[in-house]
């Protein structure tokens, strides 16, 4: 079912450092610091030929992402992100299959319908799955 990886999500408790060392240090292309309120993250972009690194940084007082930070200060991976023809049927073999689905499909960062799965139900990674 799952198809591509679309990207990796790295929680980082400074945005300028995590960029200076996919940029400087890696050799990568990696965008401006662009903020997402509506997810509660600041996002810098590492475009890779095949998938993409998403460096995150908690956004607001909401943010998703603070407790992760405060529990992992050095930061580290958040999620992986595959995707998926349909994301409805998606849902629905999950459920079948017993995992558990983390609320309802909504659209993501990249304006495309999404939904999180339960990192106990997954080899201990929270898993994002897009519609692409
Ligand atoms: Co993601």
């Amino acid at each position: 079912m799952i198809g591509k990886l679309n990207h990796v999500a790295i929680v980082v408790p400074d945005l300028a450092a995590g960029s200076a060392v996919y940029r400087d240090t890696l050799g990568a292309t990696v965008s401006d610091p662009v903020d997402l309120p509506e997810h509660g993250v600041t996002t810098v972009f590492v475009e890779l030929p095949n998938t993409k690194i998403e460096l995150l940084h908690p956004l607001g007082e909401a943010s998703p992402i603070a407790r992760f930070l405060e529990n992992n200060p050095a930061g580290g991976v958040h999620h992986v992100c595959y995707e998926v023809e349909d994301i409805e049927a998606a849902a629905e073999r999950m459920r079948k299959a017993g995992a558990r689905v983390l609320g309802d499909i909504r659209i993501g960062a990249h304006d495309k319908p999404v939904l999180f799965l339960h990192p106990k139900d997954f080899c201990g990674t929270l898993v994002e799955l897009e519609q692409a």
